[in-house]
């Protein structure tokens, strides 16, 4: 894996509460403020391989929280970032997925803010195949070398070798160079904080196999211990069941699975894909996907960083609404009360509604222009996209297009890309959990062009009837039918919008309000919404209609598009 690396002489460092080493993986929660400057300036959005190697640097003491770089730990470990999850919202929080690649040593701090960079050496090979016959032990290493494996061996042998997992990890084992053993058992095995450290601080290979061995021995006799105990406790069960002569099979089976080792869970995980993959009701390629990703899961080393990656892309798969959809609801007569009743006014913008609608319920198909609400901030735009979702029955999601300049929030990342996720409609889809929601796509004429793609090209695809039943998503790579999906649009401004996108949409005006329904709407329908919000009574707020007539002269538009 790692022959084609070369670890740069200058790397950002990460400062962990966790010791890493060479060969394994772990998962890194970014909580400081020097780590998440790291993973925003150094990790997010960038793609080259070399630009997602770090140093992992264990603080001198896990339990301290400030990062006091002047007693940093001189050695670490470079590592490749496999994957950034995490959220922006309601604040930043990161986890990192890191594996270890080699020993290094700090040799210089080059720059302490916004995070750590720092000149490295490298300290020890990487793992590569090629390479292996060249690294020369002496015979007494050999001798410590061929000790160490059988108590790997041994130590492996104790485990469930019955599970796919386990059988890999063993298979593994036989494989790797004696030189990575250490590294790669101390990672497996329960260790405190200071002996992992202890590992990796032994830069010396007979060192490293010192100070590894005992951990590994010590985990041997524990494990021994809890079989025999099991084995003592399952007979003196199995005795007293067998005493009674009733279901004593099934009380066998039952006391026999709750003295298993719990290795189960992973196969368990297994079935239930394979369960929930049968339930989703996929099209045909989209199930031969899944199925050939679920084999890759099955025969994958749980510590591989690609298991995390698969594992969400099969949740996505299982989760999204391949056949699931919602009843249509609409009957003209009830959709114009409630239209009313959220809406003060509107009496042309309604009707078209209301005309889009039937139309769409008598031709029961949704080729045709997309709605498209256009007018000033404040005056019911999103609002009645909420309505019309509420009025047929169907599930709404409001897509926010402003500041979008990406290709990839629309269409997803390859899954090949670091942090890959799904795009917007696809994430939205997953979320409202049915094939034919109501897509509010929010002021589209505030997105922009970019070196990443034209998001205005990546939209013109969803909205074509003719293309969106084959939509691919990068990241889920197979088509996704979004033709019954009910797609509408809207806008401040026409001006920015690309001719080809205004040309698939049915253009509905909204203009401002007269300062009369500015007046209604502000008593009717703002003031009750926002006393029931906050847990008021009108009796507790009362302002004087003199007031908001005042306000609302001046700035209703303003108040209303803050909420
Ligand atoms: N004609 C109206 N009748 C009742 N409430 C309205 C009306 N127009 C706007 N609102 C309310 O004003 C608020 C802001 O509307 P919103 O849909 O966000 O505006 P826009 O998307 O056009 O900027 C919402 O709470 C909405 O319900
Ligand atoms: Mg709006």
């Amino acid at each position: 894996m790692a022959s084609s690396i070369t670890i740069p002489r200058r790397l950002p460092l990460l400062i962990a509460d966790n010791v890493l080493l060479p060969g394994s993986s772990m998962r890194i929660l970014v909580r400081s403020l020097q780590n998440m400057n790291m993973v925003k300036g150094r990790l997010m959005g960038r793609s080259s391989l070399r630009s997602t190697i770090i140093g992992v640097i264990p603080k001198e003491q896990n339990d301290v929280t400030d990062e006091d770089l002047s007693t940093l730990h001189s050695i670490g470990t470079a590592a490749v970032v496999v994957q950034v999850t995490g959220t922006n919202w309601p604040k930043p929080a990161y986890t990192l997925l890191v594996t270890g690649l080699c020993r290094l040593k700090v040799e210089e701090l080059l720059q302490e803010t916004p995070y750590p960079v720092a000149t490295v050496t490298q300290l020890d090979q990487l793992p590569d195949k090629d390479s292996d016959d060249s690294f020369i032990m002496d015979k007494e290493l050999k001798k410590m070398a061929e000790n160490f494996r059988e108590h790997a061996v041994e130590l492996i042998g104790l485990l469930d070798i019955s599970t796919p997992i386990m059988a890999k990890l063993k298979k593994m084992l036989d494989q790797l160079p004696s030189q990575h053993l250490p590294d790669i058992c101390a990672a497996i095995v329960k260790a405190s904080y200071l002996e992992k450290m202890q590992v990796l601080d032994a830069v010396d290979l007979s060192d490293r196999f010192k100070r590894a061995l005992p951990l590994i021995v010590r985990q041997i006799e524990a494990l021994r211990l809890l079989q025999k105990v099991k084995k003592e406790k399952f007979e003196i069960v199995i005795r007293k069941e067998m005493a009674r002569p009733s279901h004593s099979k099934k009380i066998y089976r039952r006391v026999s699975e709750d003295f298993d080792d719990g290795q189960e869970i992973d196969t368990d995980e297994y079935a239930d894909f394979e369960q929930k993959i049968k339930l989703a009701k996929m099209p045909e390629g989209a199930h031969k996907a899944a199925i050939k990703e679920l084999k890759r899961f099955k025969n994958m080393m749980p510590n591989m960083p690609e298991h995390v990656m698969i594992r969400n892309y099969l949740e996505l798969m299982v989760e999204l609404p391949w056949s699931k959809s919602n009843k249509d609801t609409l009957d003209i007569v009830q959709a114009r009360k409630a239209l009313d009743i959220d809406h003060y006014g509107l009496e042309k913008v309604k009707n078209r509604v209301l005309e889009y609608l039937a139309v769409r319920q008598l031709k029961n198909s949704l080729k045709g222009p997309i709605m498209c609400f256009v007018g000033p901030p404040g005056v019911g735009k999103t609002s009645i996209g909420r309505s019309i979702a509420h009025i047929l029955g169907r599930e709404f999601h409001r897509i926010a297009l402003g500041g979008i300049s990406d290709q990839s929030e629309i269409r997803g990342h390859r899954r090949t890309y670091i942090g890959s996720m799904p795009g917007r409609i696809i994430h939205g889809l997953k979320l409202v959990g049915t094939n034919n929601p109501v897509f509010l796509f929010d002021e589209i004429d505030k997105m922009n062009k970019s070196i990443h793609g034209d998001p205005a090209a990546a939209l013109l695809e969803v909205l074509d009837p003719e293309q969106n039943h084959t939509f691919t998503d990068h990241y889920l790579n197979v088509p996704f039918d979004l033709s019954q999906v009910l797609f509408i649009c809207t806008a401040n401004n026409l001006a920015p919008i690309p001719p080809a996108l205004i040309d698939r949409m049915e253009i509905i005006s909204i203009q401002g309000y007269t300062e009369e329904e500015k007046l209604h709407i502000a008593e009717r329908h703002l003031m009750p919404k926002q006393l029931t919000l906050h847990g008021l009574s009108p009796e507790l707020l009362h302002i004087p209609t003199d007031s908001i007539k005042l306000i609302s002269m001046e700035c209703v538009p303003l108040i209303i598009s803050t909420h």
